[in-house]
């Protein structure tokens, strides 16, 4: 009896810190995965990103070859357009690393010929969250960028969600079995 007690226990801790450190310290996302930020693996990047859930606390990382690539911050249109004039932001060490301090949306380009063109953008969404922020958050530079629903039940992302939500019940369901004993 005493033995079960203590993995049940055990098992609860290690859960429940893993759960609330990656609330705390968020996630780090490396743009592309292993392929990273370039413009001729084909990489979907809009795929790449829609089937992530990003928050703010998340760490994006581009990873690159800095003599062939940079990341530069525009606004929405400017993402559209690729056009990489009036940037709100430009990396350029081959590992940047941008922490997300608000919600919205964040697009990046390659500013370098023809790799914006050939898709080497990416649009950041991080949805307001319902995680506790009680300070007041800042809002984006202004973009025109239309609202973009939460993505439907359909393809990889919602399966994360799901992922996401039943994890999430199993965690609280064995606390609620440590807690009851
Ligand atoms: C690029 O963007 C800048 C400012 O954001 C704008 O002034 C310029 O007209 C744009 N260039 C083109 C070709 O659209
Ligand atoms: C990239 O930067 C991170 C810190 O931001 C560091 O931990 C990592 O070792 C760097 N990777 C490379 C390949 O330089
Ligand atoms: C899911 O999305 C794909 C395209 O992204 C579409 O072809 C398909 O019909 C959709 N399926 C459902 C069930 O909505």
């Amino acid at each position: 009896m005493g033995f079960g007690f203590d993995m049940r226990l055990i098992v609860g801790l290690v859960v429940f810190s893993a759960l609330t450190s990656s609330l705390i310290n968020g996630e780090v996302y490396n743009v592309g995965d292993s392929d990273g930020w370039t413009s001729v693996s084909n990489v979907d990047y809009k795929h790449w990103a829609d089937t992530k859930e990003f928050h703010v606390g998340d760490t994006i990382i581009f990873r690159y070859n800095k003599e062939f690539h940079n990341v530069i911050q525009v606004s929405y249109e400017n993402y559209k357009t690729c056009n990489a004039t009036n940037p709100y932001a430009t990396y350029a060490t081959g590992n940047d690393s941008i922490t997300i301090k608000y919600p919205g949306h964040f697009f990046y380009i390659c500013s370098f010929p023809q790799h914006c063109q050939s898709g080497q953008t990416v649009d950041i969404r991080v949805p307001h969250s319902l995680a506790p922020e009680s300070a007041p958050q800042p809002t984006l530079p202004p973009t025109s960028a239309p609202p973009i629903p939460p993505v439907p039940g359909n393809g990889t992302g919602s399966s994360t969600l799901t992922t996401n939500c039943c994890f999430y019940a199993v965690v609280l369901a064995f606390l609620a079995s440590i807690l009851a004993y």
